[in-house]
């Protein structure tokens, strides 16, 4: 089968769908690659180190569109690109679907088949495939260093001939993928951690690693049976805002990362809880895109609130793009292999599959 990749717009995207390493996997399945010039070269991947494993360049996509029957991406290409696809081609990617409905019935209608892999199933065999827990894990160790690049404090406590300097204490909202890799890195980089969810599970999660787990007073366990957060009750709201407000008197540091898939981010930190902050105090909200987590969250922008510095950015992952890039392309590449036939040499869309069943647009 024919492969390809076309350049994503790299003023929002700088991650990759195929990285030369990934490449040579693809190839050694028999599958053939194309690209367009210079597909990776921002991420130091240059043409020559992709043609050294045996994919073939193009000069510009319409050619490329010619023979190529999968194309692997990050986000839903846009318009004038869409218009390229053929009937019968497959597109692969974090496709956003829930956001993008309208677009990707439009290419259903064109007879292209569409996966979109943030809607794989949280089950043991599609771990190697999850894009969203590959990605947040990153995104929760940046947003911690990015947070700790602007406090202007130390993070570790420090005894010194001169005086101590107390540990910086860092509050996690929300502790799945990317909050137990933020209480991970704050831990580890010296910080006191505390964290709060609605999932009980995440409470030992929480303390195996070293984090202590607010609860929210007589709260239920407000999961769902796929494993995510349900929205919660006005009772919730109102105790888990008692609960925040209190906290925040005494925390230095906040990460927000909570989440309800399909919905927008749920609004937890109130103007009251920033009030309540040191000035000084950092709030890295990595919701932001999805309407943010506290109420003053604007994206790619800093916002100042009595002292507060409140962060967010549309693509946090931009920041660390190759990493991203690597572990994205070997995720892609694991649901390639389960969708991939190798005695026939084609795609089996096996609706039985539930990674299949799943993450096909119909
Ligand atoms: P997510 O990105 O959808 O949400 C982030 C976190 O925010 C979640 O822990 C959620 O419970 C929490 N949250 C939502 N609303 C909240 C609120 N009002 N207050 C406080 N916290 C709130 O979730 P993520 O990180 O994708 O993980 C979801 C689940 O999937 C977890 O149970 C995780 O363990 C599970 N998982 C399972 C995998 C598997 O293959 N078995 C792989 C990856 C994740």
């Amino acid at each position: 089968m024919n492969l390809a990749s076309i350049i994503e717009n790299r003023k929002t995207e700088k991650r990759v769908a195929l990285t030369p390493e990934i490449a040579k996997k693809y190839l050694s399945l028999g599958f053939k690659i194309s690209l367009p010039k210079d597909y990776g070269i921002h991420l130091g991947f240059n043409d020559q180190e992709y043609k050294n494993s045996g994919v073939n360049f193009f000069d510009t996509e319409e050619e490329l569109f010619k023979n190529a029957e999968i194309f692997i991406q990050l986000g839903l290409p846009d318009n004038e690109k869409l218009s390229l696809f053929k009937e019968k081609q497959t597109l692969i990617g974090s496709l956003n679907a829930f956001s993008n409905k309208e677009k990707l019935e439009n290419l259903k209608s064109k007879k292209i088949n569409c996966f979109s892999l943030e809607l794989l199933p949280r089950i043991t065999r599609a771990q190697s495939m999850d894009i969203l827990s590959s990605q947040a894990n990153l995104a929760g160790y940046k947003a911690v260093i990015e947070a700790f690049q602007i406090y202007e404090k130390a993070i570790p406590m420090m005894m010194t001939a001169a005086g101590t300097i107390p540990a910086a204490k860092v509050l996690v909202v929300g502790a799945g993928v990317a909050g137990l890799q933020a209480i991970a890195t704050a831990k580890r980089m010296g910080a006191v951690v505390f964290a709060t969810d609605v999932r009980m599970a995440s409470k030992e999660q929480v303390e195996s690693l070293g984090g202590k787990f607010l609860v929210v007073e007589g709260s239920e366990n407000l999961e769902t049976d796929g494993g995510y957060a349900k929205e919660t009750s006005d009772d919730f709201k109102k105790k888990q805002d008692e609960l925040l407000t209190e906290t925040l008197k005494k925390i230095d540091i906040v990460i927000c990362t909570a989440l309800i898939p399909g919905k927008e981010a749920p609004k937890i930190i109130k103007e009251q809880m920033i009030k309540n902050l040191q000035s000084g105090s950092v709030i890295y909200d990595l919701a932001a895109i999805q309407g943010g987590n506290t109420v003053f969250t604007e994206v790619d922008q800093i916002i100042e609130k009595n002292g507060v510095k409140i962060l967010g950015e549309a693509n946090i992952l931009n920041k660390l793009p190759v990493s991203a890039s690597n572990l994205y392309a070997k995720n892609v590449f694991n649901f390639i292999s389960n969708l991939y036939d190798k005695e026939t040499k084609k795609l089996n869309i096996n609706l039985e599959d539930e990674i299949i069943e799943k993450t096909l647009i119909k």
